[in-house]
Protein backbone atom coordinates (compact mmCIF):
# COMPACT_ATOMS: atom_id res chain seq x y z
CA UNK A 1 0.00 0.00 0.00
CA UNK A 2 0.91 3.35 -0.66
CA UNK A 3 1.88 6.27 1.66
CA UNK A 4 -0.06 9.62 1.06
CA UNK A 5 2.00 11.76 -1.35
CA UNK A 6 2.40 14.80 1.63
CA UNK A 7 3.40 12.07 3.77
CA UNK A 8 0.31 10.99 5.65
CA UNK A 9 -1.82 8.02 5.61
CA UNK A 10 -5.17 6.40 6.17
CA UNK A 11 -3.48 3.64 8.40
CA UNK A 12 0.05 2.00 9.35
CA UNK A 13 -0.26 -0.37 6.91
CA UNK A 14 -0.66 2.13 4.17
CA UNK A 15 2.85 2.74 4.97
CA UNK A 16 5.79 3.25 1.94
CA UNK A 17 6.74 5.41 -0.31
CA UNK A 18 4.61 7.54 -3.03
CA UNK A 19 6.17 6.11 -5.91
CA UNK A 20 6.98 2.78 -5.26
CA UNK A 21 5.53 -0.43 -5.14
CA UNK A 22 2.58 0.92 -6.91
CA UNK A 23 0.11 -1.60 -6.54
CA UNK A 24 -2.92 -1.03 -8.34
CA UNK A 25 -6.11 -3.06 -7.08
CA UNK A 26 -8.18 -3.22 -10.02
CA UNK A 27 -9.38 -6.64 -10.25
CA UNK A 28 -9.65 -7.45 -6.79
CA UNK A 29 -12.70 -9.42 -5.55
CA UNK A 30 -15.45 -7.55 -3.60
CA UNK A 31 -14.94 -7.74 0.60
CA UNK A 32 -17.70 -6.82 2.65
CA UNK A 33 -16.21 -3.95 4.73
CA UNK A 34 -16.29 -5.12 8.55
CA UNK A 35 -19.02 -3.73 10.71
CA UNK A 36 -20.55 -1.87 8.02
CA UNK A 37 -24.38 -3.92 6.64
CA UNK A 38 -25.07 -1.54 3.83
CA UNK A 39 -23.25 1.43 1.70
CA UNK A 40 -25.56 3.64 -0.60
CA UNK A 41 -23.38 5.91 -3.10
CA UNK A 42 -24.49 9.56 -3.62
CA UNK A 43 -23.67 10.27 -7.06
CA UNK A 44 -24.20 13.20 -9.08
CA UNK A 45 -23.48 14.02 -12.76
CA UNK A 46 -22.32 17.63 -12.01
CA UNK A 47 -20.32 19.01 -9.43
CA UNK A 48 -22.07 21.87 -7.11
CA UNK A 49 -25.11 20.62 -7.51
CA UNK A 50 -25.61 19.53 -3.45
CA UNK A 51 -24.59 15.89 -3.38
CA UNK A 52 -22.42 16.58 -0.39
CA UNK A 53 -24.93 19.10 1.09
CA UNK A 54 -27.34 15.73 0.71
CA UNK A 55 -25.08 13.19 1.63
CA UNK A 56 -24.50 15.17 5.50
CA UNK A 57 -28.08 15.94 6.04
CA UNK A 58 -29.25 12.90 4.74
CA UNK A 59 -27.02 11.18 7.07
CA UNK A 60 -28.02 13.27 10.21
CA UNK A 61 -31.79 12.79 9.43
CA UNK A 62 -30.65 8.73 9.12
CA UNK A 63 -29.29 8.80 12.65
CA UNK A 64 -31.76 10.87 14.03
CA UNK A 65 -34.08 8.22 12.70
CA UNK A 66 -32.12 5.37 14.90
CA UNK A 67 -30.23 4.33 12.16
CA UNK A 68 -26.21 3.86 12.80
CA UNK A 69 -24.45 5.58 9.70
CA UNK A 70 -21.47 6.73 9.00
CA UNK A 71 -19.83 8.48 5.69
CA UNK A 72 -16.51 7.82 3.12
CA UNK A 73 -15.88 11.28 1.61
CA UNK A 74 -14.65 9.72 -1.84
CA UNK A 75 -15.08 13.06 -3.69
CA UNK A 76 -10.72 12.57 -3.27
CA UNK A 77 -10.28 15.63 -5.57
CA UNK A 78 -12.90 18.14 -4.33
CA UNK A 79 -13.86 17.01 -0.45
CA UNK A 80 -16.23 18.81 1.67
CA UNK A 81 -17.41 16.40 4.39
CA UNK A 82 -14.75 17.33 6.83
CA UNK A 83 -15.82 20.91 6.41
CA UNK A 84 -19.62 20.49 6.61
CA UNK A 85 -18.98 18.21 9.37
CA UNK A 86 -16.53 20.40 11.26
CA UNK A 87 -14.09 17.77 11.40
CA UNK A 88 -11.24 19.14 10.05
CA UNK A 89 -8.03 17.79 12.19
CA UNK A 90 -6.11 14.58 11.48
CA UNK A 91 -7.64 11.41 12.03
CA UNK A 92 -6.01 8.88 15.33
CA UNK A 93 -4.77 5.12 14.30
CA UNK A 94 -5.92 2.25 16.19
CA UNK A 95 -2.97 -0.54 17.56
CA UNK A 96 -4.12 -2.35 14.71
CA UNK A 97 -2.83 0.16 12.49
CA UNK A 98 -6.11 1.29 11.09
CA UNK A 99 -7.36 4.82 10.89
CA UNK A 100 -10.19 5.65 13.71
CA UNK A 101 -12.78 7.78 11.33
CA UNK A 102 -13.60 11.21 12.80
CA UNK A 103 -16.98 11.67 14.77
CA UNK A 104 -18.89 15.18 14.47
CA UNK A 105 -22.73 15.29 15.25
CA UNK A 106 -23.31 11.74 15.85
CA UNK A 107 -21.60 10.53 12.30
CA UNK A 108 -18.11 8.58 12.38
CA UNK A 109 -16.46 10.10 8.51
CA UNK A 110 -13.51 9.66 6.77
CA UNK A 111 -12.36 11.98 4.09
CA UNK A 112 -9.09 12.69 2.07
CA UNK A 113 -8.75 16.23 4.00
CA UNK A 114 -8.48 14.54 7.20
CA UNK A 115 -4.84 13.38 5.93
CA UNK A 116 -4.01 16.19 3.57
CA UNK A 117 -3.81 20.14 4.27
CA UNK A 118 -6.37 21.96 2.41
CA UNK A 119 -4.01 23.94 0.03
CA UNK A 120 -2.36 20.50 -1.05
CA UNK A 121 -3.62 19.49 -4.39
CA UNK A 122 -4.25 15.89 -5.00
CA UNK A 123 -1.85 14.75 -8.27
CA UNK A 124 -2.43 11.06 -8.03
CA UNK A 125 -2.97 8.91 -11.13
CA UNK A 126 -5.47 6.07 -11.33
CA UNK A 127 -4.26 3.36 -9.22
CA UNK A 128 -3.33 5.75 -6.47
CA UNK A 129 -6.49 6.80 -6.43
CA UNK A 130 -8.23 3.34 -6.60
CA UNK A 131 -5.94 2.71 -3.95
CA UNK A 132 -6.77 5.45 -1.24
CA UNK A 133 -10.98 4.89 -2.05
CA UNK A 134 -9.99 1.11 -1.18
CA UNK A 135 -8.31 2.07 2.02
CA UNK A 136 -11.31 4.30 3.22
CA UNK A 137 -13.56 1.59 3.70
CA UNK A 138 -10.80 -1.41 4.58
CA UNK A 139 -8.31 0.46 6.86
CA UNK A 140 -10.91 2.59 8.75
CA UNK A 141 -12.26 0.59 11.70
CA UNK A 142 -15.77 1.82 11.39
CA UNK A 143 -18.11 1.40 14.38
CA UNK A 144 -21.06 -0.88 13.58
CA UNK A 145 -22.85 0.58 10.81
CA UNK A 146 -26.65 0.18 9.56
CA UNK A 147 -25.77 2.45 6.48
CA UNK A 148 -22.26 3.32 5.34
CA UNK A 149 -22.89 6.65 2.54
CA UNK A 150 -20.76 7.72 -0.08
CA UNK A 151 -20.18 10.75 -1.43
CA UNK A 152 -18.86 10.37 -4.68
CA UNK A 153 -17.17 12.64 -6.77
CA UNK A 154 -19.60 13.88 -9.99
CA UNK A 155 -19.09 12.36 -13.17
CA UNK A 156 -18.36 8.65 -14.45
CA UNK A 157 -14.49 8.22 -13.67
CA UNK A 158 -11.62 6.23 -11.61
CA UNK A 159 -13.47 6.07 -8.42
CA UNK A 160 -16.88 5.72 -9.09
CA UNK A 161 -15.50 2.44 -11.64
CA UNK A 162 -12.97 1.33 -8.62
CA UNK A 163 -15.98 1.28 -6.11
CA UNK A 164 -18.53 -0.58 -8.15
CA UNK A 165 -15.82 -3.30 -9.00
CA UNK A 166 -14.34 -3.64 -5.36
CA UNK A 167 -16.81 -2.55 -2.80
CA UNK A 168 -20.21 -4.33 -2.17
CA UNK A 169 -22.56 -1.32 -2.97
CA UNK A 170 -26.23 -1.48 -1.85
CA UNK A 171 -27.33 1.04 -4.21
CA UNK A 172 -26.99 4.72 -5.42
CA UNK A 173 -29.54 7.75 -4.88
CA UNK A 174 -28.15 10.64 -7.31
CA UNK A 175 -28.68 14.81 -7.00
CA UNK A 176 -29.56 16.62 -9.48
CA UNK A 177 -30.65 20.22 -9.79
CA UNK A 178 -33.36 21.30 -11.76
CA UNK A 179 -31.28 22.63 -14.67
CA UNK A 180 -30.56 20.65 -17.77
CA UNK A 181 -27.14 20.43 -18.34
CA UNK A 182 -27.20 18.70 -14.47
CA UNK A 183 -30.09 16.68 -15.44
CA UNK A 184 -28.08 15.55 -18.77
CA UNK A 185 -25.23 14.49 -16.64
CA UNK A 186 -27.65 12.94 -14.25
CA UNK A 187 -28.86 10.91 -16.91
CA UNK A 188 -25.04 9.47 -17.79
CA UNK A 189 -24.68 8.79 -13.92
CA UNK A 190 -28.28 6.68 -13.96
CA UNK A 191 -26.88 4.49 -16.96
CA UNK A 192 -23.48 3.93 -15.65
CA UNK A 193 -25.24 2.38 -12.25
CA UNK A 194 -27.82 0.44 -14.88
CA UNK A 195 -24.88 -1.07 -17.24
CA UNK A 196 -22.92 -2.50 -13.78
CA UNK A 197 -26.31 -3.60 -12.65
CA UNK A 198 -26.28 -1.16 -9.26
CA UNK A 199 -29.84 -0.42 -8.09
CA UNK A 200 -30.76 3.25 -8.78
CA UNK A 201 -33.39 3.79 -5.43
CA UNK A 202 -34.15 7.24 -7.35
CA UNK A 203 -32.92 10.99 -8.15
CA UNK A 204 -33.24 13.78 -5.85
CA UNK A 205 -33.59 17.35 -6.96
CA UNK A 206 -31.73 19.96 -5.12
CA UNK A 207 -32.35 23.61 -4.95
CA UNK A 208 -35.99 22.96 -6.41
CA UNK A 209 -37.52 25.97 -5.63
CA UNK A 210 -36.70 29.35 -3.40
CA UNK A 211 -38.88 29.92 0.04
CA UNK A 212 -38.82 33.60 0.85
CA UNK A 213 -38.14 34.73 3.98
CA UNK A 214 -40.69 37.68 4.10
CA UNK A 215 -43.76 35.23 3.71
CA UNK A 216 -42.47 32.17 3.64
CA UNK A 217 -43.85 31.04 -0.29
CA UNK A 218 -42.06 28.50 -1.88
CA UNK A 219 -41.08 29.65 -5.60
CA UNK A 220 -39.77 27.45 -8.21
CA UNK A 221 -36.20 28.15 -9.32
CA UNK A 222 -35.77 26.49 -12.66
CA UNK A 223 -38.94 24.93 -15.11
CA UNK A 224 -41.09 22.45 -12.89
CA UNK A 225 -41.03 18.83 -13.31
CA UNK A 226 -38.03 18.41 -15.65
CA UNK A 227 -36.17 15.89 -12.61
CA UNK A 228 -38.96 14.39 -12.41
CA UNK A 229 -39.52 13.28 -16.22
CA UNK A 230 -36.01 12.55 -15.97
CA UNK A 231 -36.77 9.45 -13.35
CA UNK A 232 -39.85 8.66 -15.09
CA UNK A 233 -37.89 8.22 -18.51
CA UNK A 234 -35.09 6.23 -16.92
CA UNK A 235 -37.27 4.48 -14.79
CA UNK A 236 -36.31 5.53 -11.63
CA UNK A 237 -38.13 6.95 -8.50
CA UNK A 238 -38.15 10.81 -7.98
CA UNK A 239 -37.39 10.73 -4.08
CA UNK A 240 -38.03 14.32 -3.83
CA UNK A 241 -37.55 18.33 -3.58
CA UNK A 242 -35.08 20.08 -1.40
CA UNK A 243 -35.46 24.03 -1.60
CA UNK A 244 -32.62 26.22 -1.53
CA UNK A 245 -31.64 27.50 1.82
CA UNK A 246 -29.70 30.61 2.07
CA UNK A 247 -29.22 29.33 5.95
CA UNK A 248 -27.50 25.67 4.55
CA UNK A 249 -24.11 27.68 3.18
CA UNK A 250 -23.06 29.70 6.19
CA UNK A 251 -23.82 26.65 8.03
CA UNK A 252 -21.95 24.29 5.80
CA UNK A 253 -18.66 26.60 6.67
CA UNK A 254 -19.27 26.81 9.99
CA UNK A 255 -19.39 22.83 10.29
CA UNK A 256 -23.10 22.66 10.88
CA UNK A 257 -25.31 20.11 8.95
CA UNK A 258 -28.45 22.45 8.37
CA UNK A 259 -30.33 19.66 9.69
CA UNK A 260 -28.84 20.90 12.93
CA UNK A 261 -28.64 24.22 12.79
CA UNK A 262 -31.84 24.90 11.50
CA UNK A 263 -33.93 22.00 12.69
CA UNK A 264 -37.72 23.58 11.38
CA UNK A 265 -36.27 25.04 8.02
CA UNK A 266 -38.44 23.28 5.21
CA UNK A 267 -35.39 21.82 3.67
CA UNK A 268 -34.42 20.16 6.60
CA UNK A 269 -38.32 18.50 6.87
CA UNK A 270 -37.79 17.90 3.46
CA UNK A 271 -34.10 16.06 4.42
CA UNK A 272 -36.32 13.76 7.16
CA UNK A 273 -38.57 13.01 4.67
CA UNK A 274 -35.93 11.86 2.08
CA UNK A 275 -34.41 9.79 4.92
CA UNK A 276 -37.56 7.67 5.59
CA UNK A 277 -37.73 6.84 1.74
CA UNK A 278 -34.14 5.84 1.77
CA UNK A 279 -34.67 3.61 4.47
CA UNK A 280 -37.58 1.63 3.19
CA UNK A 281 -35.56 1.72 -0.58
CA UNK A 282 -32.52 0.32 1.66
CA UNK A 283 -34.40 -2.40 3.69
CA UNK A 284 -36.68 -3.31 0.56
CA UNK A 285 -32.97 -4.17 -1.38
CA UNK A 286 -31.71 -6.01 1.81
CA UNK A 287 -34.99 -8.04 1.59
CA UNK A 288 -34.81 -9.24 -1.74
CA UNK A 289 -30.85 -10.37 -1.32
CA UNK A 290 -31.87 -12.50 1.51
CA UNK A 291 -34.82 -13.62 -0.61
CA UNK A 292 -32.39 -14.16 -3.66
CA UNK A 293 -29.90 -15.81 -1.36
CA UNK A 294 -32.18 -18.72 -0.32
CA UNK A 295 -32.55 -21.35 -3.08
CA UNK A 296 -36.40 -22.30 -1.87
CA UNK A 297 -37.47 -19.07 -1.90
CA UNK A 298 -35.79 -18.15 -5.44
CA UNK A 299 -37.06 -21.45 -6.52
CA UNK A 300 -40.76 -20.51 -5.50
CA UNK A 301 -40.23 -16.94 -7.31
CA UNK A 302 -39.17 -18.36 -10.16
CA UNK A 303 -41.86 -20.23 -10.88
CA UNK A 304 -44.05 -17.90 -9.98
CA UNK A 305 -43.41 -15.70 -12.61
CA UNK A 306 -43.00 -18.55 -15.19
CA UNK A 307 -46.62 -19.74 -14.18
CA UNK A 308 -47.12 -15.68 -14.89
CA UNK A 309 -45.47 -15.43 -18.06
CA UNK A 310 -47.56 -18.60 -19.58
N1 LIG B 1 -30.46 23.12 -0.68
C1 LIG B 1 -29.47 24.00 -0.58
N2 LIG B 1 -29.70 25.26 -0.11
C2 LIG B 1 -28.70 26.18 -0.03
N3 LIG B 1 -27.43 25.95 -0.38
C3 LIG B 1 -27.14 24.71 -0.85
C4 LIG B 1 -28.13 23.69 -0.97
N4 LIG B 1 -27.53 22.58 -1.47
C5 LIG B 1 -26.23 22.90 -1.64
N5 LIG B 1 -26.00 24.18 -1.28
C6 LIG B 1 -24.72 24.91 -1.36
O1 LIG B 1 -24.24 24.80 -2.70
C7 LIG B 1 -22.85 24.61 -2.71
C8 LIG B 1 -22.51 23.30 -3.42
O2 LIG B 1 -23.03 22.25 -2.64
P1 LIG B 1 -22.21 20.91 -2.41
O3 LIG B 1 -23.03 20.06 -1.50
O4 LIG B 1 -20.81 21.22 -2.00
O5 LIG B 1 -22.25 20.32 -3.90
P2 LIG B 1 -21.44 19.09 -4.54
O6 LIG B 1 -21.02 18.17 -3.44
O7 LIG B 1 -22.43 18.46 -5.48
O8 LIG B 1 -20.28 19.68 -5.27
C9 LIG B 1 -22.38 24.66 -1.27
O9 LIG B 1 -21.96 25.95 -0.96
C10 LIG B 1 -23.63 24.30 -0.47
O10 LIG B 1 -23.63 24.90 0.82
MG1 LIG C 1 -19.07 17.67 -2.82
Amino acid sequence: MNEFPVGVSLGESARGGAGEGCDPVYGEPQRAITGVKDVLLVASGKGGVGKSTVTVNLACALSEQGLKVGIVDADLYGPSIARMLGTGGGLEWNREGQSLPAVAHGIPAVSVANVLPPEAALVWKGPLVAQAVVQMFHQVAWPELDLLLVDLPPGTGDVQLTLLEQIPVTGAILVSTPQRLAMADAERGIALFHDLDIPVFGLIENMHSYICPCCGEEQPLFPRQGVEALARRRHVAYLGGIPLEPGAQRLADEGVPLLKGEPDAVASRAFRTLAGTVRDAVEREARSRLRDADEETRKAHQAFWERLMD
